[in-house]
């Protein structure tokens, strides 16, 4: 069997090296891929990204199943396109893809369905947004209706804060169309985690939990990023938080899915935030998250190719994933600048090699000249096993220590929240 893995980031990298391990795989393609995984064994770059043309290559190559990673080709319609061609590919449809790609359609879905969310109105006119804010009080959460590559949402700590977001996104349209309509919503407390299933349709298959790290700089501070590292398992998800997000979330979005005429396929990721043991949805993602997967994957024992075949089918009933019992921590190596203005073309040195407990995944890496370099915000995850929080860490800051490149920004820190929960 032949794969076709869509996109160029470390998510896609653990995924293309994950799927050429199965046995049932004889090779993994990545379009359009980054430098590592031109090198991973079994694993070839196609240089394109277009969904025409990659369906054409899924033809003409007998690509037997395609993966998607990115959200920006789903709110495209890839899948639609591939399955319109006959061509196996597991991701949601367009209209499946909504519940990432509108804030106010996944906001109302959530509402229907009774899914907990926090309190919210969404607005394409400035002045009644004003006037709402005015009922509502600081912190308040201002946001972009669309995608934004992570830079429509604005956690106001005032509420001349969230008035500026406001005008920026409707008056001066700084994020163009994605900003053209905005959702104001409460801001909720609590701890953040990534709750991440496998969906055929009907049945769900939850992933492990993993938990994020989405700004800059050491402890929490600085702006947004589109994630600066990962662990799994999280523990602030207990076997009753969990069953809840099972029940309160997974099942009724799959149901909400299904009833409405278009059943949910592929992976549905749920940001929650979690507060004395209730989950409530921050946001739906229509695909994996980038860095959760390279944690998540490290620790997957069971064969993925199996578990997405499963998918496909209309198999997941029944499926079950095997999971390595010690802890995944991918700690991101960013380029200088990010996330504003990334800097690219800065010699990478000092890769160690891939061992049983330690995988550096890449995204923004490039070869020119038969040097590697930087060319994409997020540049390296450096993902390690251990067999506790503090072991997987030790061994993910050993091995970056060798790793260098021009203004590499890095987090010291991931893991914290999970050191703290075990020794708390
Ligand atoms: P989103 O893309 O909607 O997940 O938002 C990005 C980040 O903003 C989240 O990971 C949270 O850290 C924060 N955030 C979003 N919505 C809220 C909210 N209602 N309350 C508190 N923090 C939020
Ligand atoms: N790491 C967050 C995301 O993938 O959306």
């Amino acid at each position: 069997m032949k794969i076709l893995v869509i996109g160029s980031g470390g998510r896609e990298h653990a995924l293309a090296w994950r799927l050429a391990q199965s046995e049932k795989v004889q090779k993994v393609w990545v379009a359009p891929g980054n430098a590592g995984t031109a090198r991973e064994p079994g694993v070839e770059n196609f240089p394109a990204s277009a969904p025409a043309t990659l369906a054409e290559f899924a033809r003409r190559e007998k690509i037997g199943l395609t993966v998607v990673g990115p959200e920006a080709p789903l709110a495209e319609g890839v899948v639609d396109l591939f399955r319109s061609r006959g061509l196996r590919i597991f991701g949601p449809t367009r209209a499946c893809a909504r519940l990432e790609s509108s804030k106010e359609f996944s906001k109302d879905f959530m509402q229907r369905h009774g899914i907990p969310t926090a309190a919210y109105r969404a607005f394409s006119v400035a002045a009644p947004a004003h006037e709402y804010l005015r009922t509502r009080s600081a912190p308040v959460v201002v946001k972009a209706d669309g995608l934004a590559a992570g830079k429509g949402v604005v956690v106001a700590g005032s509420l001349e804060e969230a008035h500026r977001a406001v005008d920026r996104m409707l008056v001066q349209a700084s994020l163009g169309a994605a900003g053209s309509r905005v959702v104001i919503e409460d801001f909720l407390e609590g701890e953040e985690a990534s709750f991440i299933v496998m969906c055929d349709g009907r049945e769900v298959l939850p992933l492990a939990t993993s938990q994020d790290h989405k700004r800059l700089l050491d402890g929490d501070a600085g702006p947004n990023t589109g994630g600066m590292g990962a662990y799994s398992p999280a523990p602030v998800v207990t076997p009753e938080v969990h069953a809840r997000v099972m029940r309160e979330v997974i099942l009724p979005a799959v149901n909400g899915m299904a009833e409405a005429g278009t059943p949910y396929t592929g992976f549905l990721y749920a940001g929650l935030m979690i507060h004395e043991g209730a989950p409530r949805v921050l946001e739906f993602n229509c695909r994996l998250g980038d860095p959760e997967t390279q944690p998540i994957l490290m620790r997957l024992k069971s064969d993925l190719y199996e578990l997405l075949d499963c998918a496909v089918e209309g198999r997941l009933a029944g499926a079950q994933a095997q999971w390595d019992r010690r802890v995944a921590l991918a700690v991101v190596l960013a380029a200088r600048g990010y996330p504003d203005a990334p800097r690219g073309g800065d010699e990478i040195t000092g890769l160690p090699e891939p061992g049983e407990d330690l995988h550096v995944f890449h995204a923004g890496s490039a070869r020119r000249d038969g040097r590697l370099v930087t060319s994409g915000g997020r540049v390296l995850s450096v993902t390690a096993l251990g067999d506790s929080v503090r072991l997987a860490q030790r061994r993910a800051y050993e091995a970056i220590e060798a790793i260098g490149f021009q203004g590499m920004q890095f987090r010291r820190d991931i893991g914290h929240q999970a050191v703290n929960a075990r020794s708390r």
